[in-house]
């Protein structure tokens, strides 16, 4: 197949969906890869790079018009103007955004949301939001190491002893647990929060202690398992006790760093301006949630302001909402990873297009197909 591989234009976004490395694949299964001019740039790879493993350079126009398009982000409107009815697209679509996928639906499009696949083994190599969560993590304890004005490790000197930064860490997915790694080689003291129950032993394991907040109703424990591996809107009654648990954290900490989502919904509100008021001037919040909270600017934390940093109440708040971005290398190799693997399933031998009969992750991924939008 001819694939095409655009420059993303979402301002802020680095990451390209094919590297030198899956375009050497690709080419080698037969397929024709043409990458526009400068795709890859900004992720520290050169249109050279590309064309030393097979891959020609071409221009935005011949990218989109491709048969299949490989992307990070969804098209915009005039992105979807140069693609070709019944032309086949994979990338992160967000498969919660309805008029998004219309649009895609209207242009005739196969597409593919790689945020959709299941949290199965099966998937796992193909799993962008574990693979970008996993750099969010790290990049938001390097960005709050940045902006914290001490250190975070214990250090004995000539001059006097320097305590362990605390760090508490609220919702413990992949970005989360990946925070807690990176802080704890830094020497951060770490608390966690989250709601399922299963996350404790991992919490442990990676040396930063859990806040238990118990489960005093059966409603509660059984909203705590929530549902396919993610976490579920949890009984006030807990949230209420978890708000008292994590206020005492919070108050005592130089850095906070939350992750919590619930997928389809609004983040829940963790951090509120009463508890960022209880901080320590010159503490810093990294509020890896920023735009998704539930007035769409904020985040775990209402005075979070997506795409900025703001200073309030003394503490530091960075509102980064592309956290993957600011890793770029590292976060388009992973990403183009997880792109190859998918295509492995819709993919024939002799490199052509093909819709597996009853595959649950390709079913899962679908979004629009035939000029309709298959899941909403
Ligand atoms: P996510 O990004 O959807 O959410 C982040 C974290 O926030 C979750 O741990 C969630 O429980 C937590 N959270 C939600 N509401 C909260 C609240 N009120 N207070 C505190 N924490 C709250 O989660 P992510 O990273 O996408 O992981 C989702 C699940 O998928 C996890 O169970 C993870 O272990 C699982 N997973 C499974 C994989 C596989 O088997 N292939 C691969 C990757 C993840």
């Amino acid at each position: 197949m001819r694939i095409g591989v655009p420059l993303e234009t979402v301002a802020g976004e680095t990451r390209v969906a094919v590297t030198p490395e899956t375009a050497k694949k690709l080419a080698a299964q037969g397929h024709e890869v043409q990458v526009q001019a400068r795709a890859g740039v900004a992720a520290s790879v050169t249109d050279a790079a590309y064309e030393a493993v097979g891959a020609q350079i071409v221009d935005r126009a011949a990218a989109f018009a491709a048969e299949l398009v490989l992307k990070v982000q969804r098209p915009r409107a005039d992105e979807l103007a140069l693609m070709k009815p019944g032309s086949v697209l994979v990338g992160m679509l967000n498969p919660f955004d309805k008029a998004g996928l219309q649009a895609m639906a209207t242009a005739g499009l196969t597409a593919f949301a790689l945020e959709a696949a299941p949290r199965t083994t099966r998937a796992q190599s193909m799993d962008v939001l574990s693979s970008q969560a996993n750099i969010a993590g790290y990049k938001a304890v390097t960005m709050a190491a940045d902006r914290y004005q001490k250190f975070f490790p214990m250090l004995m000197t000539a001059a006097g002893t320097v305590k362990a930064a605390r760090m508490v860490i609220l919702g413990v997915g992949v970005a989360g647990l990946q925070a807690i790694a990176t802080a704890k080689r830094m020497g951060a003291t770490i608390e966690a929060s989250d709601v399922r129950p299963s996350v404790k032993e991992q919490v442990e394991s990676l040396g930063a202690k859990f806040i238990d907040v118990p489960y005093e109703t059966a409603e509660e424990k059984e909203a705590a398992e929530g549902v396919g591996g993610y976490a579920r809107p949890m009984p006030q009654s807990w949230l209420d006790r978890q708000k008292v648990e994590v206020a005492k954290r919070v108050a005592l900490a130089d850095v906070v760093i939350s992750t919590a989502l619930i997928p389809g919904r609004a983040a829940p509100v963790l951090i509120t301006e009463e508890m960022v008021k209880a901080m320590k001037s010159g503490s810093v919040i990294v509020d890896i949630a920023a735009g998704k909270g539930p007035n769409g600017r904020d985040g775990n934390c209402p005075l979070t302001e997506a795409g900025k940093t703001v200073t309030r109440h003394g503490v530091v708040i960075v509102g980064e909402t592309n956290l993957p971005a600011l890793l770029a290398a590292d976060a388009s190799a992973l990403y183009a990873r997880n792109v190859l693997d998918f295509l492995k399933l819709v993919t024939t031998k002799d490199a052509r297009f093909e819709m597996p009969a009853n595959d649950d992750i390709v079913d899962a991924c679908l979004m629009t197909h035939g000029g309709e939008v298959k899941r909403a």
